[in-house]
């Protein structure tokens, strides 16, 4: 099974699918754009089943699939549905900005995917269109809506601290888990190195939290993820606070992720990158595939350096990364 050299059970697979995105928000993509893959260099599905099944068989039993926007890329119902049928797979996710929600929630659903994740980074139309300099605010408020019609659940809305930008929005934010189930986690923005405009910064979490519960008290929920969760008692939803800088949580890291172009990355923050297109197309046999997992996840690294801003410098975007 996947383990790591400190002990850290290796069982959650994050996929990228596309390094493509129908947003440009601001604090994701630089205003000079970044230069896409070549369609030939992005795995096929084939290619991206053939890793999950192997992954599977060795402990992987979480797989989110990400962007990009990975709604974009085609027949993604197909995939979501081969994925479903591998024998290890335990939990199936999908995070997407939401905007094309409507059109595929049923069909999703439908496949057997149960949730989805949805970035929504502000409750005001002109606000949404300012950070993802898209007109796009009613299409991912009827994508939601359309998600549970269709039965996907739990929603969670992931909300990145911006300061200066959302953080007059905090209270708008928790109270739509009174009136909605959704699980609404207020995330603190990571730096990804240099070359922003403008750059941004975080809100402070622990002062967003205060702010909340002196509004009303929040209880504190069991959750299994990243978040620390909390609910009104009164509400339908809940409140997550994904705090990877002030409440660092590397010591519990379950991940490794595969982005769009066949490299197996084994922390968000470390750009050392075993290439497993090149092994899978050099007609690299299962077991070479198994080792280079194994390799992978012994070389992970204890965690990021997020603390420190000068070494805040990354070789890859987001989007390329799939968060
Ligand atoms: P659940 O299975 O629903 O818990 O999904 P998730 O929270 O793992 O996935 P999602 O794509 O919604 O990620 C939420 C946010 O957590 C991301 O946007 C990142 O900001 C942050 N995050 C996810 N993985 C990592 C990681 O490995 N390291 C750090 N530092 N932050 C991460
Ligand atoms: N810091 C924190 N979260 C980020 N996301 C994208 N860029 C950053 C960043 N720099 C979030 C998106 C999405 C998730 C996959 O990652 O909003 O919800
Ligand atoms: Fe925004 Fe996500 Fe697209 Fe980046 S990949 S531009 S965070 S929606």
């Amino acid at each position: 099974m996947l383990t790591d050299n400190l002990n850290r059970k290796i069982d959650y697979l994050r996929i990228s699918v596309t390094d493509r995105c129908n947003l440009r928000c601001r604090y994701c993509v630089p205003s000079a754009g970044i230069a896409k893959l070549p369609p030939q260099e992005i795995l096929s599905y084939e290619e991206i089943l053939k890793i999950a099944r192997i992954a599977t068989a060795k402990g992987i039993s979480k797989i989110r699939i990400t962007g990009g926007e990975p709604l974009i890329r085609r027949d993604l119902v197909f995939l979501i549905k081969e994925l479903l049928r591998l024998p290890g797979i335990g939990d199936l996710g999908l995070t997407t900005n939401g905007v094309l929600l409507k059109e595929f929630a049923l069909s999703l659903a439908r496949a057997g995917l149960r949730r989805v994740n949805v970035s929504l980074d502000s409750l005001l139309p002109d606000r949404y269109r300012w950070i993802t300099k898209r007109d796009y605010y009613s299409r991912v408020q009827e994508g939601l809506i359309e998600a549970e019609r269709a039965g996907l659940s739990p929603i969670k809305l992931n909300v990145v601290a911006l300061q200066g930008f959302n953080d007059d929005e905090l209270l708008k934010f928790a109270l739509l888990t009174k009136t909605k189930g959704y699980q609404v986690r207020f995330i603190e923005y990571m730096p990804f190195g240099d070359g922003y405009e403008p750059q941004f910064s975080s809100f402070s979490l622990a002062e967003a939290f205060s702010t909340i519960n002196r509004y009303q008290k929040l209880y504190p929920v069991q959750g299994d993820g990243v978040a620390e969760l909390y609910r009104f008692p009164d509400a339908r939803g809940e409140l997550g606070f994904i705090s990877p800088i002030s409440r660092c949580f590397c010591p519990s890291c379950r991940r490794i992720r595969l982005t769009a172009d066949g490299k197996l990355r084994n922390c968000l923050f470390s750009d050392e990158e075993i290439d497993l297109k090149c092994a899978l197309r050099e007609g690299g046999s299962d077991a070479e595939i198994e080792q280079l997992l194994f390799k992978s996840v012994r070389k992970k690294p204890p965690g990021h350096m997020l603390q420190d801003r000068s070494i805040s410098n990354y070789h890859r975007r987001m989007p390329l990364i799939g968060g």
